[in-house]
């Protein structure tokens, strides 16, 4: 959800506020805005839509101040106008504030203002903030937003600036991710680290209910009931080549093609191929606690929680565990019990989607042992799980998660592996799924070098009003992934389902109009498929299967097929997914929809 960028130093602000508000483009927003000050006093600058509307509203201004906020709104409380795009100021234009996140009781402290002779501009929850700050303020702006956020309840990450101090940035953080960026006689913030890359790989995260003070020669953190705490430097593990566009023309097929490079990231330094079994230092501190579960459950949302699905079967298939998996909305508000023997793995590209984080903070008050599985290093689910692995994908910034997926299910299969070692599996079995799992980048590029006959398939059926994605077992979850993929970039209705489900109701939607993408490896399930594509064909329901090289009878079966590689079965939806990337992709292309920026939809969903 929307983004937020801090800086102040010897260096001209406003470039680099724009610069890291493009690169926070891909969390989501709706209109964007600036303010740059020095001694001189404040220009704010605010516009609706894309940040590259503040570029075109600051042509030819070269502003010389050299501290600044900005902001890319993803509203929750007013339209999307400029009026109510941030920073949002006092009556006095002294004080400036940037938020992500939601003032719950912004009414009552509203109505206590607006009873106090305060005249209100926007509609947004958060310009309470900005006039609290002007009530509170007593020569020391970090006590201005102490007192101003004891009053508040709700989520918050804010940056905030004064003419008063001008070369300041006080900043604090509630459940919205803060990132400091450390640099030489420069500060920087922002709400995540791509913003930050191409001028320090030094960065600190605000912990919730802390507060940064940041001057350009210092930081100073303490909580927000005034306690000084020093925090961990991380150092970014990407550099900022890795978030560039290339020759690529959206940044989802990038992230598509780069998932032969993923695979091999996520495996590097992790396999002992002689022992069968993984390696896995982020692991290593509970690896006493890890081999006494006796029930893991995997949370998570949205691909991520396809992922755990698939991953449910790879933990059945190698160890001995009880293993469920839950959407972390719905695991956060249960019943549990849990305790000790039982872990609970988040799987989370960004490490603050806000409804993994609550299920592990859950998790962890009723005793659980709490796992990661998190790409963005030091993000709050990193920091706030007990134990975990990191993708070590490099940034994905298209919007729909394509690369994290191949690259969470690979990990999965090594955690597993890593447990079931110590239980039922043998060398023999650990050395041929490790084996397997090393020739995946080559298969990929394999399925990847069909993107023309996959493109063409697209431009057969991109017309299409809704679409059904069939699979069985580890497929099930790829049908949904490959129908959220679809859903979510091109805004074709598709829906995944469990084969088996199919003729309990979903074939009556079936016709002439309604194609099927069926997921057909030569597995345990694939007469029970094949029956299912039949059942559809017979009522003229055009049929696109995904199926294993050489299966030339599905081939002649159904009206398209994409062939993929065979490989071991735990490893069979790292690549029976990527033809159903490239099918959401290319129709989408041919749909003209903004690939990398789905409309409504935003890279991290840290708002609930
Ligand atoms: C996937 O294409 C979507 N962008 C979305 O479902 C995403 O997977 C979900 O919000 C979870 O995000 P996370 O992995 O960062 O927690
Ligand atoms: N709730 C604030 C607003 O609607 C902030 C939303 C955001 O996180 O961008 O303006």
């Amino acid at each position: 959800m929307c983004g937020i960028v801090g800086y102040v130093g010897p260096k001209k602000a406003v470039p680099i506020l724009v610069h890291g508000l493009k690169r926070l483009e891909y969390r989501g927003y709706d209109s964007a805005g600036l303010v740059a000050l020095d001694r001189s006093g404040a220009r704010r600058f605010r516009v609706v839509g894309r940040v590259q509307n503040l570029d075109t509203e600051l042509f030819g201004q070269d502003l010389p101040m050299t501290s600044g906020i900005a902001h890319t709104r993803w509203a929750t409380h007013g339209k999307p106008t400029e009026n109510n795009a941030h920073p949002h100021t006092d009556s006095s234009n002294q004080f400036f504030v940037v938020h992500n996140g939601i003032i719950e009781n912004h009414d009552k402290l509203r109505l206590q203002l607006e009873a106090d002779g305060v005249v209100f501009q926007s509609e947004t929850d958060t310009e309470v903030l900005s006039h609290l700050l002007a009530k509170f303020y007593d020569g020391v702006l970090e006590h201005a937003v102490e007192k101003t956020l004891h009053l508040v309840e709700g989520t918050f990450g804010i940056a905030a600036v004064t003419t008063h101090e001008p070369f300041k940035i006080v900043v604090a953080r509630r459940g919205s991710p803060i990132v400091l960026g450390l640099g030489n006689k420069e500060m920087f913030v922002a709400s995540d680290v791509s913003a930050l890359v191409q001028y320090t790989d030094q960065v600190i995260y605000l912990e919730d209910n802390e507060m940064a003070v940041l001057t350009p020669d210092e930081y100073a953190i303490r909580t927000l009931d005034n306690r000084p705490i020093s925090r961990k430097t991380f150092q970014i593990d990407w550099k900022i080549e890795d978030s560039d566009l290339t020759d690529f023309p959206h940044y989802m097929l990038k992230e598509i093609y780069e998932q032969p490079q993923t695979v091999e990231n996520a495996m590097r330094g992790r396999v002992l191929q002689a022992e069968g079994v993984s390696k896995l230092g982020g692991l290593q501190a509970k690896i006493d606690e890890i081999k006494k579960l006796r029930k893991l459950i995997l949370v998570s949302c949205g691909t991520s929680y396809h992922a755990g699905m698939v991953g449910r079967y790879i933990f059945e298939q190698l160890t001995d565990l009880n293993v469920e998996v839950e959407l972390a909305s719905e695991f956060r508000y249960r019943k549990l019990r849990l305790d000790e023997t039982t872990g609970v793995l988040a799987l989370s590209q960004s490490g603050e989607t806000i409804d993994t984080l609550a299920a592990i903070r859950e998790a962890r008050r009723k005793g659980a042992i709490t796992l990661g599985l998190v790409n963005v290093v030091g993000s709050t689910i990193a920091r706030e799980t007990d134990a975990g692995v990191y993708c070590h994908a490099g940034p994905e910034i298209g919007v729909a998660s394509t690369k994290i997926f191949v690259s969470q299910l690979v990990i999965l299969n090594l955690i597993a592996l890593l447990i079931g070692r110590y239980q039922s599996v043998s060398l023999s079995e650990g050395m041929a799924l490790l084996k397997e799992l090393q020739e995946l980048p080559n298969l990929i590029q394999k399925i990847l070098a069909q993107a023309p006959l996959i493109e063409d398939i697209a431009r057969k059926y991109h017309k299409a009003q809704s679409f059904l994605f069939l699979g069985r077992q580890m497929h099930y979850p790829v049908a949904l992934e490959g129908a959220l993929k679809l859903k979510e970039i091109s805004y074709i209705h598709a829906e995944g389902y469990a084969a088996g489900e199919m003729k309990h109701g979903p074939i009556s939607l079936i016709d002439e109009a309604f194609p099927t993408v069926a997921l057909v490896p030569r597995d345990a399930t694939y007469d029970k498929m094949v029956n299912n594509i039949q059942e559809i064909m017979a009522r003229s329901g055009p049929v696109i299967a995904i199926a294993n090289e050489g299966d030339r009878s599905i081939g002649d079966l159904v009206d398209d097929v994409i062939y993929v590689p065979r490989t071991h079965e735990l490893l069979q939806p790292i690549l029976s997914v990527v033809p159903l990337q490239l099918l959401a992709y290319y129709a989408a292309l041919l749909l003209g929809r903004e690939i990398d920026k789905p409309r409504n939809l935003a890279k991290s969903v840290t708002v609930e």
